[in-house]
């Protein structure tokens, strides 16, 4: 834990250092509010591990990792209003807080100000970590499309739900730990592999997140618990209940989606999913990618210094919020 602590450290400190302008206080209040509200900061401790990972100083990576965290914070003040969420790291989300109009703008305020910290580079790295991030940009949105459509849809599978999570999850922190490699001078192969541990470990970590909004405590998680049965969202939760169900079992399911009654959704939901057997399955996909993950890693040719991606993944897979 000390270390992470020491990174926290280091990021909070170069997150206070960008000031935004006071006006329109409209705009720029809930930038300040969002990205004081803290976070895990996960993203960007991924871009500095991966600098040192491959040798170079962390500090080389700070920039880079600064543009994580905005694209990410800009990601979910605007997946706050598509997911009608009322609450975000314990605090009102910006839409409720201000209103949606002023959740876009000041979202789109924080996603073109990622690109000021890129600028920091020479022209040929600047050149890699734009590709690399604008590709990711737009899959975040197609996996973020795919999400809000299942919403409508009745038939989605696992194998559907693997690449909407890979889409909107996964390839930011893929995208992180490749541009914490390149900045400190990686191996393409070794780029390569800190790609897929970041793929793997983001598949992970959202099957977590699903898992946490249906059964975690609001106090800690800071979000509504059972947000996502409420929003009809198709969790991996969701998906293998029904699969899992026989006809009875799916007429209970059915009855427990047409409960108008939130509270009593959520806790049918939760008795349910358990019943069948969900949230258990979810346990042991979330651990097999836990593991390949950390297969991705050990093929790395500095895997014996790889001890703080090691106690980060950990910290992710364990955690309560
Ligand atoms: C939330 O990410 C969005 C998901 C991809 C599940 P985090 O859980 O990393 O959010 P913060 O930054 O720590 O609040
Ligand atoms: C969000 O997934 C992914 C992005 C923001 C791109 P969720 O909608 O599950 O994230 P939370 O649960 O609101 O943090
Ligand atoms: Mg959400
Ligand atoms: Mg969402
Ligand atoms: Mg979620």
């Amino acid at each position: 834990m000390k270390i992470l602590a020491q990174y926290s450290a280091i990021l909070e400190e170069a997150l206070q250092h960008t000031k935004f302008p006071e006006e329109p206080h409209n705009l720029y209040d809930p930038l300040r509010y969002f990205l004081q509200l803290g976070g895990k900061r996960m993203r960007p401790m991924l871009t500095l591990m991966a600098c040192k990972l491959v040798g170079s100083p962390l500090e080389k990576a700070l920039p880079a990792a600064l543009a994580v965290e905005y694209f990410h914070n800009f990601s979910l003040i605007h997946d706050d209003i598509m997911d009608a969420a009322p609450l975000r790291r314990g605090q009102a989300t910006v839409h409720e807080k201000w209103n949606a109009h002023i959740a876009i703008l000041s979202g789109d305020v924080l996603l073109v100000k990622a690109y000021d910290h890129l600028v920091s580079y020479d022209a040929e790295t600047f050149k890699n970590l734009y590709s690399i991030f604008n590709k990711t940009a737009v899959e975040v949105c197609e996996g973020q499309q795919m999400d809000m459509d299942f919403e409508q849809r009745t038939e989605v599978n696992e194998a559907d739900y693997l690449e909407m999570i890979r889409l909107k999850t996964s390839v930011l922190l893929g995208c992180a730990l490749q541009m914490g490699g390149i900045v400190g001078g990686a191996q393409a192969k070794d780029s390569q592999h800190l790609y897929d541990f970041g793929e793997q470990l983001g598949l992970a970590f959202q099957i977590q997140d699903d898992i946490l909004d249906l059964y975690g405590e609001s106090a800690q998680v800071g979000k509504q618990i059972g947000g996502d049965v409420l929003a009809n969202k198709k969790t991996l939760l969701s998906i293998i209940a029904k699969r899992n169900a026989d006809t009875t079992q799916l007429e209970e399911l059915m009855n427990m989606e047409r409960t108008t009654n939130p509270e009593l959704k959520v806790a049918r939901a939760q008795e349910l999913y358990t019943k069948l057997g969900a949230r258990s399955y979810c346990e042991v996909k979330m651990h097999f990618h836990h593991q390949k993950a950390l297969e991705a890693l050990q093929s790395m040719s500095a895997h014996n210094t790889n001890s703080e991606l090691l106690e980060l993944s950990e910290f992710l897979l364990t955690r309560s919020f």
